[in-house]
């Protein structure tokens, strides 16, 4: 018999809920996050697709083609983890490392740090070499450290967005292969900002993320691997229960992490399309679009849209009468440390940024903490009027604090920079 319908009354009482979402306007000028290109975030409003879906597949095929272009790769496996950049990170070690594994990781500042720690946690047996922080390593002194640990795998930062310098990688894939060593860096804070070659300098596997010079939201880690990283992770391929079919493959010493497991994800990017998570569909049209951006305009074009803003900020920094921090012949492109005049404070100059002008610039961590502002120039907000603007503000920011500050000397500095690199308003 067919029942009444039941009629739902509406809520005499409705709950009071937060407001919608209205972030204040801000100019992310920190080591990022910085602002999401406004492309990236229109790609990112699109309506969600099933992950088996032929138009979903085909998205995910462009975007490691994209990928390939943004890491300058042919590595088949070029893919994205689902997860911030230390979600790309942990998925490399993991996948690669297996407990009781020697691991080499030059520290130059706090993210080689986050290496070691995570190496750890996968059971490697660590071996650090340490440097002072604003400094990086010559090839000699980590072929030395190969040569005494003989590592499996070399774990080493490019840019160390902690301490605004970049460690050149260009001479390690070499040194690695002559001594059987896999290389991994991380290029979270370097990729699309600075030269990098991950074939031409031999490296096996790097990763990145999206808040930094690829101008999107975090939560999406691209990844690219070698041949030889694959082979690697792919003896230890154990596929899960329940999927698993007659013939495949079970591992004696599985990966340590399900998710992060990358035999099965590429299984799952692969023309096998092994179901594994559910690919996070907004944070791939995202990720993809940042990719599109980067490789209409040409990485080497890229590279040389953040070397033009981040010198330019430099120059009108010094000029304000700022000291750099760091060794300059290594300072990355897309951010500079500057430290804090005497005087002032520097959570309250970073505050009075934020409120006066909507200017978020970055504080430093561990011993630069209260030392050291860092201040980006990456992505979208790698351009002319963002740094005019932050040094206006910080000029303002300064006198306010008492230091003696000449009127108009950082932009004035910034703009004739412009000019003699002939860079037109
Ligand atoms: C060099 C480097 N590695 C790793 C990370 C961690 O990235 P996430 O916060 O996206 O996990 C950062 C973040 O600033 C970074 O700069």
């Amino acid at each position: 018999m067919i029942q009444p319908r039941k009629v739902v009354m509406p809520n005499p009482s409705p709950r009071a809920v937060p407001n919608q979402i209205n972030p204040p306007q801000r100019l992310l000028m920190g080591p990022g996050p910085i602002n999401a290109d406004p492309r990236v975030l229109r790609a990112m409003s699109a309506q969600l697709l099933g992950q088996y879906d032929p138009a979903m597949t085909s998205y995910m095929n462009e975007t490691m083609e994209l990928y390939r272009e943004v890491f300058r790769t042919e590595n088949e496996a070029t893919v994205l983890i689902d997860g911030t950049s230390r979600a790309g990170i942990e998925a490399a070690l993991v996948s690669l490392i297996e407990p009781g594994d020697r691991v080499l990781v030059p520290i130059f500042g706090r993210f080689g740090h986050l290496l070691r720690e995570i190496a750890e946690r996968c059971g490697a047996e660590v071996h650090v070499i340490e440097r002072e922080w604003g400094t990086v390593f010559t090839p000699g002194e980590i072929e030395a450290a190969i040569d005494k640990v003989a590592p499996k795998l070399l774990a080493v930062v490019h840019g160390d967005t902690s301490t605004t310098v970049a460690q050149p990688l260009d001479e390690l894939g070499a040194i690695c292969a002559k001594h059987g060593v896999l290389l991994y860096t991380d290029a979270t804070a370097s990729l699309g900002g600075n030269t990098f070659e991950l074939d031409a300098w031999g490296i096996d596997v790097a990763t990145a993320g999206l808040q930094k010079c690829l101008g999107g939201p975090s939560g999406s880690a691209p990844i690219s691997l070698s041949a030889r990283a694959v082979d690697v992770i792919n003896s230890r391929k154990s596929i899960e229960a329940g999927i698993r079919v007659e013939g495949d493959a079970v591992s004696s010493s599985p990966i340590r992490s399900n998710y992060f497991d990358l035999a099965m994800i590429l299984d799952y990017w692969g023309p096998k399309r092994l179901n594994h998570h559910t690919e996070a569909t907004t944070m791939l049209f995202g990720s993809r679009e940042c990719a599109r951006l980067l490789v209409e305009e040409g990485l080497p074009q890229a590279v040389e849209r953040h070397r033009l803003h981040g010198a330019a900020m430099a120059t009108g920094l010094s000029a304000l009468g700022l000291e750099l921090f760091g060794d300059q012949n290594y300072k990355m492109n897309n951010v500079v440390g500057v430290e804090i005049p005497d005087g002032i404070d520097g959570d309250a100059g970073r505050a009075a940024m934020l409120n006066d002008y909507g200017i978020e610039i970055g504080t430093s961590f561990g011993p630069l903490h209260g030392r050291v502002w860092r201040i980006g120039t990456m992505g979208y907000n790698a351009r002319r009027d963002t740094v005019l603007l932050t040094l206006a503000a910080l000029e303002q920011m300064l006198r306010r604090g008492g230091v003696s500050v000449t009127g108009g000397s950082g932009v004035g500095a910034a703009l004739d920079f412009y000019e003699s690199e002939g860079d037109a308003a």
